[in-house]
């Protein structure tokens, strides 16, 4: 089945706002989350994350709407990771990902992060060039990781590599 998706016309990345998710975003984010992706987090997992990660948890809004979200949180051992990030499918390709990653990048690495790591099917080649143009590299293959059984690459970027915003 082939979905058609309405684009909108250039969006000015100036009239794009990132910032902290709040509890009346979940809505937009679960929409968003569903839209994106074939595995979906159950509800509580969006409230549990947010609540334990209010300030890596982030939304961007454009025009009164949430178009965009980024789900990064610090580990204990210093990895910052990227758990989830996804733009509307209606936003896509304006750089709101971008903008997206680099405030959660910025944000971990001023939390105290010495690297920057996260998973991504194999088969997802736009994500991976994003990923790969700021400066991640593929680590190693997990097999099976997803529950459809495709294999993801772990990715990662020293801190020390984090020229700043992109
Ligand atoms: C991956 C994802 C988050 C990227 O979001 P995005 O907003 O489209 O990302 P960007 O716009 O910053 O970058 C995407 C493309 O647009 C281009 N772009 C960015 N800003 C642009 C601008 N102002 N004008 C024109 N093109 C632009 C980028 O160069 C990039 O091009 P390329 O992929 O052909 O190399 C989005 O595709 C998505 O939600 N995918 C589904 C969920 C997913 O796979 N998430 C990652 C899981 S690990």
């Amino acid at each position: 089945m082939s979905v058609s998706i309405k684009r909108t016309g250039r969006v000015p990345l100036a009239m794009v706002v990132v910032r902290p998710a709040k509890l009346f975003d979940i809505p937009d984010v679960v929409r968003i989350e569903r839209a994106s992706f074939r595995e979906e987090y159950p509800r509580g997992v969006f409230l549990v994350f947010l609540e334990n990660n209010p300030d890596t948890f982030l939304v961007a809004e454009y025009n009164g709407k949430i178009v965009g979200y980024v789900m990064a949180y610090l580990r204990p051992d210093l990895e910052g990771h990227i758990m989830s990030i996804a733009v509307d499918p209606s936003y896509r390709g304006n750089g709101i990902g971008s903008a997206l990653l680099t405030e959660a990048i910025e944000r971990l690495i001023g939390k105290g992060a010495r690297y920057i790591g996260l998973e991504v099917r194999v088969s997802n080649e736009k994500a991976i060039r994003l990923y790969e143009r700021f400066g991640f590299r593929k680590i190693k293959r997990i097999i099976g990781y997803y529950a459809d059984g495709e294999d993801a690459y772990y990715m990662l970027m020293p801190a020390e590599d984090w020229g700043g915003r992109n």
